[in-house]
């Protein structure tokens, strides 16, 4: 059996917190945020919502707006770099709010690539014939891990959930993947509050987001750029043939870089960060729900969908839409 992706559902919360927000906390206006990162909006999470709340609001709208059931679902991934608590794990909440009474459940930790390494098992797990209804999710609160003290990163974070459905089918619409990771960059974006070195550099240990912006931009322009074409070719297309193409948003800049240095058009790109700001593994999700809603993405359409972050690591698919 192959797997093939069947549903797709994503939630945000209500707060909508507009740049001008940030001119109260810290030195900054919204032609910096807008010109620097393309964020004009994020959405942040209420006190008492956290990241399996989110999740859960994913997948009641994949359930609404796909007609399928999730009873047999018999695996949860939940990809987040912040959960509720570190035990018990997001899955496990979700798994049992939903009444998934026989399914397996596991976070796993990818940062930005969160989501694209959900995929990515879930076809393994499907391959392997040990299951056939795979629940993905990548959902964060970045909102509650951001540090208000800093102005190159406070500006970028949103909250938000996306949910996927993977089945197995005869025909399954997953082309190819790629994976990779740097871990010498793990000093460059990090949350921690345990360690005090990484990679021989001291770190904060406050539990909140740090990240030296410049050298995650290089590097993510650098590595996606060179893993774009290998994408393709593992999905037996060449990258012109890709309809869609759905890097994290992390910034509009990044995919701009992309583009420009690819050749691939910047109007096949879809994106969340305008909208929503950076929500670490929930961009890619919300982007391309976006751009179903939005009327672009059609069934039959290539597209190419790539994650990178904090790790630093990345992981990326080629599928053919078929929902
Ligand atoms: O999601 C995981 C992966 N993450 C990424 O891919 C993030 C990649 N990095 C970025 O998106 C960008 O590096 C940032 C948006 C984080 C920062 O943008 P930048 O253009 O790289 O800015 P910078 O850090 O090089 O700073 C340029 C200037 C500095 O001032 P000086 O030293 O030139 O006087 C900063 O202090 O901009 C200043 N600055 C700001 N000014 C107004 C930094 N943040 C702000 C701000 N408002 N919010």
């Amino acid at each position: 059996m192959q797997a093939k992706i069947t549903a797709l559902g994503t939630y945000v919360p209500e707060r909508i917190i507009d740049n001008h927000y940030f001119e109260n906390i810290v030195e900054t206006n919204d032609e910096w945020i807008v010109s620097r990162t393309g964020i004009r909006t994020r959405h942040f999470a209420a006190e008492y919502e956290y990241t399996s709340h989110l999740c859960l609001g994913a997948a009641k709208n994949l359930v609404e707006e796909n007609n399928v059931m999730l009873d047999d679902v018999d695996f949860v991934i939940v990809a987040t770099v912040t959960p509720d608590q570190t035990m018990p794990s997001v899955s496990t909440q979700v798994q049992d709010k939903l009444g998934l009474r026989h399914a397996g459940a596991i976070d796993i930790s990818a940062a930005c690539a969160g989501f694209s390494y959900g995929l990515i098992l879930a076809q393994g797990l499907i391959a392997a014939g040990t299951h056939r209804k795979v629940l993905v999710f990548g959902a964060e609160t970045l909102t509650k891990f951001t540090n208000y003290e800093d102005r190159s990163s406070c500006i970028l974070f949103g909250d938000g959930a996306g949910a996927m459905l993977i089945e197995a089918a005869p025909k399954g619409n997953i082309l190819g993947a790629i994976t990779g990771s740097s871990g010498d960059g793990g000093k460059e974006l990090y949350m921690s509050n345990m360690r005090k070195q990484i990679n021989g550099q001291d770190i904060i240990t406050d539990n909140k987001i740090h990240q030296n912006g410049r050298a995650v931009f290089k590097w993510a322009v650098n590595t996606i750029t060179a893993q774009m074409p290998i994408l393709a070719e593992r999905s037996g297309l060449s990258l012109a043939d890709f309809d869609w193409f759905i890097p994290h948003s992390a910034n509009l800049r990044i995919i701009e870089a992309l583009c420009t240095q690819t050749g691939f058009p910047l109007e096949k790109t879809l994106e969340s960060i305008s909208i929503y700001g950076n929500t670490s593994s929930a961009s890619i999700p919300l982007a391309l729900h976006r751009g179903i809603r939005e009327g672009k993405v059609k069934k039959g359409d290539k597209i190419m969908l790539i994650g990178f972050g904090g790790g630093l690591v990345y992981a990326g698919i080629g599928l053919e839409w078929a929902v």
